[in-house]
This record gives structure tokens, sequence and C-alpha cells, in this order.
């Protein structure tokens, strides 16, 4: 479906994330836009807009897959980039901004800022005092939203200070994931699951976030972020209000975020005493990863006293009527066995079984919902095992695997989520209050591990995370499902 045109600029139009990700969706997406679109990138560098075009067919040619790359159609889209340069501490370079986007005071405009955060205040409001925003603007931002509530609040109040929370899109870019929007065809246009999904059935949720990379050319950031920040308080807290939110009363942007902030809102309280219990902390040590031996975080970075972590488990409860008593195993680290997103829904096992010993032990359902990669939906059921040996059972899936099922090419995040900031919908965006109840669930962790001296845990590169992180789920006489 057509979007109605656009102006889309990009702050930081020549960093990292306009080069993989914004430019090759918005050229994807190319054959929904309407005339005239057009895309201009800002940011310091002094360049022309035929050095824009340049890096952004570069970009386009890297990051495309050679098969869906079409001259005409790049020619066309490279034809709508200009380039302005933009200082946004200074203020230079806004006049002629405006002047790019001139006086349509009804035009659609989107401005992303694909900067550091602390520049987001200084980028929204040099906006504001240039009279750039117009009531059909919208603001982009990117995580981190703050490194804790605190600063979190604080830059909500700057960007909030120039925009309406309506044209505020705070990405999240896991929810702009097919199969993590799958979960809520899954969970509300299905009879069969939701009359099951309590307390009453379902005997624990894991939610595994694996990844085999390290740090990546990251290193300023993420020693200072750490797992904890840069995946629980967002991607992971977010899947895991999906699984445990009521159903909302459509898919309304507000709806769905209403329902989404009570789970926060309910997540138990994870304090000192309970820290140590609850959470794992873990850093990666020297390896193999993907097949090669890879340096430890330490080496990696330099710096032998680091103490950021590279891997959280977390037993996380949520204390509600649907929930009560059921923990949600929470886990994500870098340089892990493999590079595997999953949620599973183990239910609980049956009262009693009919079956006699010979029949071999019945399991526990289990509904596996992999986001990455061979995204798919696995249902774990018994079964009698054919052929003559009487009454014997197995575990089986039902397997429905997405590459197997549907052909088309499964989209990037970044483009349903680019449509989306257009049309102006924001379900698949964190509202404000969505993102501060999250600090307001993280900070206790860090201020327990902090006051009590919680030791980051050495875990082997290539391997599930520190012995700790096992130890926390068979504790419970429970294990992690094996990826
Ligand atoms: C980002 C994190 O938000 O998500 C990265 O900052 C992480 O550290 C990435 O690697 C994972 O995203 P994906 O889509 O590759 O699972």
């Amino acid at each position: 479906i057509p979007v109605a045109p656009f102006d889309f600029v990009i702050f930081g139009g020549t960093g990292d994330l306009s080069e993989r990700k914004l430019l090759p969706a918005l050229y994807y997406r190319q054959s929904q836009f309407s005339e005239p679109t057009r895309i201009i990138g800002a940011s310091r560098a002094k360049l022309s807009d035929a050095d824009f075009r340049d890096f952004a067919r570069k970009a386009i040619l890297e990051h495309v897959k050679e098969a869906d790359i079409d001259e005409a159609e790049l020619d066309t889209f490279l034809k709508r980039l200009s380039y302005v340069p933009v200082d946004a501490v200074s203020g230079d370079g806004f006049a002629r901004l405006k002047k790019t986007l001139g006086s349509n005071g009804d035009a659609i405009r989107a401005f992303y800022l694909a900067v550091a955060p602390s520049l987001f205040g200084e980028i929204s409001h040099k906006l504001r005092e240039n009279e750039l925003i117009t009531p059909n603007s919208r603001i982009v931002v990117e995580k981190p939203i703050g490194r804790d509530l605190a600063s979190a609040r604080a830059l909500n109040d700057q960007i909030g200070a120039d925009f309406g929370e309506h044209q505020i899109f705070r990405i999240d870019h896991y929810l702009g994931k097919e199969t993590v929007q799958n979960l809520m065809a899954l969970r509300f246009a299905n009879m069969l699951y939701e009359p099951l999904w309590n307390s009453a059935h379902i005997d624990h949720v894991q939610i595994t976030v694996g990844e085999t990379v390290g740090l990546e050319d990251r290193v300023t950031y993420y020693d200072k972020a750490g797992a904890l920040r840069d995946m629980v308080q967002n991607h992971m807290l977010q899947l895991l209000c999906l699984v445990a939110m009521e159903a909302p009363s459509s898919m309304d942007a507000n709806a769905v975020r209403d329902e989404k902030l009570k789970v926060l809102h309910s997540l138990k309280r994870i304090n000192g005493a309970e820290a140590p219990k609850s959470t794992v902390r873990g850093q990666y040590r020297a390896g193999a990863s993907s097949g090669g031996a890879v340096k430890g975080y330490l080496e990696e970075l330099g710096n032998p006293g680091s103490t950021t972590e590279t891997f959280v488990a977390i037993k996380a409860e949520i204390a509600n009527w649907r929930w009560a008593g059921v923990p949600f195993y929470l886990r994500t680290g870098k340089r892990l066995a493999a590079r595997v997103s999953e949620i599973v829904i183990e239910f609980k096992t049956i009262p009693h079984s009919i079956f006699g010993e010979n029949a071999g032990r019945i399991q526990a359902n289990q509904l596996v919902i992999r986001l990455q990669p061979d995204e798919g939906v696995k249902q774990w059921i018994m079964i009698k095992d054919p052929g003559p040996g009487g009454m014997r059972l197995r575990h089986i899936a039902l397997d429905m695997s997405f590459a197997d099922t549907f052909h088309d090419r499964n989209p990037d995040a970044y483009e349903r989520l680019i449509m989306d900031v257009i049309r102006g919908n924001q379900t698949l965006f964190m509202r404000r209050d969505e993102v501060e109840a999250a600090w307001k669930w993280i900070d206790p962790i860090f201020n327990a591990w902090s006051d009590s001296n919680q030791e980051v845990q050495g875990y082997t590169a290539g391997t599930w995370g520190p012995s700790a992180s096992i130890a926390l789920i068979e504790r419970d006489g429970r294990t992690w499902h094996e990826s």
C-alpha cells in the first residue's frame, strides 16, 4: 500500500546505522513511495549531494542482496537523495535544511536521529527554534534512551519539550521483526492458546537472545552499557511484555502499549538480597566462536579492569493474577554458542499418566517461537511411537518453518518500522512511560550488583554462558531449552 509523499531527514546520515539499515530499508520500500519523496542526509561532514549519493550507492550495493538490486530502481532512489551539512551543537546548517525542506506546512517530515543520545536534545531544540517542526513531523530516536531512570527521564523531557508524544517514535527494532509481530497473531488470532496462557497451565517461560558476535566496533558504547542496558532493558523486556500482556482491545498503539505497561509495572522488583539468587552477570573469556579462536572481552577491549557484563541471566517474576508463580527466565549474551533468539513456553505436565512405565517419560508440551535465525514455530507434543512396540510415547515437534512455508523475502525490521513512522502508526514503538517503567525495574538490579559487589563470572566464548546461569534454572528443577 503506497504511503503519502514524505521528507526523511537522517541526522547521522553517513553513520553506521544509516549505511547498514536505514538506506537499504528505504531502498527496499521505494515501491511504496509517492512523489515527491525525498531523503536528506544531515551530519557534520561537509559533503555534497553527489558525495552522499555515492555513499548511499555503496551502502545499498553492500547491504542489499544482489538479486534485489535493479540499476534503474537504484538510480531513481539516488535521485531522491540530497545532503545538508548540519552541526547540531553550533546550529550551523539548520537554516539551509529549512530552505531545502520548503514551507509546505502539511508535509510529512521524519527526522531520524541516528546520532549519539547526547545530541537528541540539541537537535530537537534546534528543529523547533528554526521552525522546522510541522504538525505532521515526527522524530525518531533509537536506544539507548538513557542509562538509568533519571537520564531516560531527562532525555524524554528534552525531546518532549519540542515534540508531542504522538510525534515521538522510540525504536526498539525487535518489535519490527516478523516473528515478534507473529507473537501477537499466535496469541490473539488463535483460540487454542489463550485459555491455557496462565499460571494454571504454564510452568515457566524462557526467553533467550544469544549472539555469537563480540564487541564488534562498539568499544566505547558497549563497555559503558553492558548487556543489561543493551539488551534486557529494551529488547528482552519488550518480548516479555508481548508474551505476558493481557489481550489489548485492538491493535491501536495506545491499547497495546497500555497492556505492555501493566506488565512492566507488575514485574517483581529484584532487590539486593534477591539479586545473587535471581541474576547472573557474565563476561566472555577467550574461546572459539563461529569456527575460529576469539579473544576474551578484556583483551578485545584493551582494558583488563573492566567489569562490564556481556551476559545476563535473570529469573523474573510477574506479580499479577495471570502469572503469579510462573518464572520468566531471561538470558542474553555475546559470544555464546549460537546466534539464536527464541521464546519457550513450557506447559505443565499432565496431572496423571494412564500409560505405565514402559511408555517412557511423558514430557511437558512446549511452544517454541524461534525469532531468528530459521524463524518458525514448534509445538512439542507427546504422540504414540508408531509401530508394534506397544504403547510407547514420544515427544515430537509440529514444526512450522517460515522459510519452508512462505517463500517471500523476510523483510528487515527497519523496513516495517520506517514505513510505520511515515504512516504515523506508533503500535510498534515504545511510549515514554514504557521506557521509564523498564528502567524502574532495571535500576535496582544495577544497584544490587554494585552494593553487593556481585561478581562478573567468566565464561568461555562459544559456550552458553557461566555455569551459574545453568544453576539459576536447574535449582528450580528446570533446564534451558537446547537451542
Ligand atoms: C542491538 C544491540 O540493539 O541489538 C546489539 O545494541 C545487538 O548489541 C543487536 O547485537 C542485536 O540485534 P539483532 O537484530 O541482530 O538480534
